[in-house]
């Protein structure tokens, strides 16, 4: 693989555009552009910065640039006969073959599942090897698991409805001109179960609405920014429902509303998180699957979101259900069941 194709490849993964990049390496996109065709070769400077932005291996970098990386440079200079043979070894190992690599293809992205040796000669795999792909656990934020979803899922330049979007906070790392973003939350007086949009207009719809019922009585009060956050209140109210079962009817009715407005094959992302309601342990992630799947999507993906921090507990005289600090994020496709997906 050419060190064009890579660059281009890493930044479609990313989904950063060409001129976003070139500002933050600082330098010129039409640059850029050159080296992404291949007319320019980058120099040191410009692979290191790249890496870095991209956050990717350096060090691949640099050798797709026919660049010694420089954290490989003392070791060899100390001591070139050990490395020389070892890196002689291990190309001769890969040319011959010794791990026959099966590699898969899935929305340019590549993986490489390594089986035992085998006597045949090694298949010319499609795609190239790579560490740096989407896997379904993270540990940490929404807004670090979130744009890798999108890079997996939606096109760029795709119209995204997000529905919830409340503060924004799944935004804040996905580069501005990557999507056609059409925001609207209950707070400026749009309710996701009626949106404005014509029918199979947009491309994917975010859904993040409150995924815990409030207790109700005191059990919040001095808690506003949870209130503020989730606003169950406001939306339980609607629905006539209550607890966890007004969580659900917000979900489901949203998910409706959001098959109306996808086109064909369209994508919905859905936040959500389980709860123990009433000493009853809710799977509101299997009860949303159900659901969503009796109305016309089909599950492509569940990623598990683990936080970083400890949830807090003001007050515990037993422990009956194990604290929950994880949450999901779902991705369906509205789909008849007839297609499958290769990727946007
Ligand atoms: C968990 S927060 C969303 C967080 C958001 N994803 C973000 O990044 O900031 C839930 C949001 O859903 C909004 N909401 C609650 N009920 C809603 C409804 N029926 N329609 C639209 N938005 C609703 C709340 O106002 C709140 O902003």
């Amino acid at each position: 693989m050419k060190f064009g194709r890579r660059l281009r490849q890493l930044r479609k993964i990313k989904a950063i555009g060409i001129k976003p990049l070139a500002k933050k390496v600082g330098v010129d996109h039409s640059y850029l552009s050159r080296i992404e065709s291949g007319r320019v070769q980058p120099s040191e400077q410009i692979v290191h910065k790249l890496a870095h932005v991209l956050s990717c291996d350096e060090a691949e970098l640099m050798l797709l640039a026919d660049k010694v990386p420089p954290t490989w440079r003392t070791t060899i200079r100390k001591a070139p006969y050990e490395a020389a043979s070892i890196l002689g070894e291990s190309l001769a190992e890969y040319r011959a073959g010794t791990l026959d690599e099966l590699a898969t293809t899935t929305n340019g992205h590549t993986s490489v599942i390594e089986v035992p040796a085998s006597k045949s000669r090694r298949k010319s795999p499609a795609g190239i090897a790579t560490n740096d792909l989407v896997f379904t656990s993270h540990v940490g934020t929404n807004d670090e698991l979130f744009p890798r979803i999108l890079a997996l899922y939606v096109k760029p330049g795709s119209t995204v409805a997000d529905v919830t979007y409340g503060k924004g906070v799944f935004w804040k790392s996905v580069s501005k001109d990557s999507y056609r973003l059409l925001t609207s939350d209950l707070l400026n007086g749009v309710d996701c179960r009626s949106l404005p949009y014509e029918d199979a207009s947009i491309d994917c719809v975010v859904l993040d609405p409150p995924y815990m019922h409030t207790p109700g009585g005191t059990a919040h009060v001095g808690h506003q920014n949870f209130e503020g956050y989730y606003g169950n209140n406001r939306t339980t109210n609607s629905s006539g429902r209550k607890y966890h079962e007004a969580v659900l009817d917000l979900y489901f009715e949203a998910g409706k509303e959001a098959h109306r407005v996808l086109r064909k094959e369209g994508i919905v992302i859905v936040k959500c998180a389980d709860e123990v309601c009433a000493n009853r342990q809710r799977l509101t992630h299997v009860e949303l699957l159900n659901e969503y799947t009796a109305k016309g999507f089909i599950v492509e993906d569940l990623f598990v979101l683990l936080r970083t921090n400890r949830p807090g507990v003001s007050r515990m005289v037993k422990q009956v259900h194990a604290r929950k600090n994880h949450s999901y994020f779902l991705v369906l496709r509205k789909s008849n069941g007839k297609s499958r997906w290769f990727g946007p």
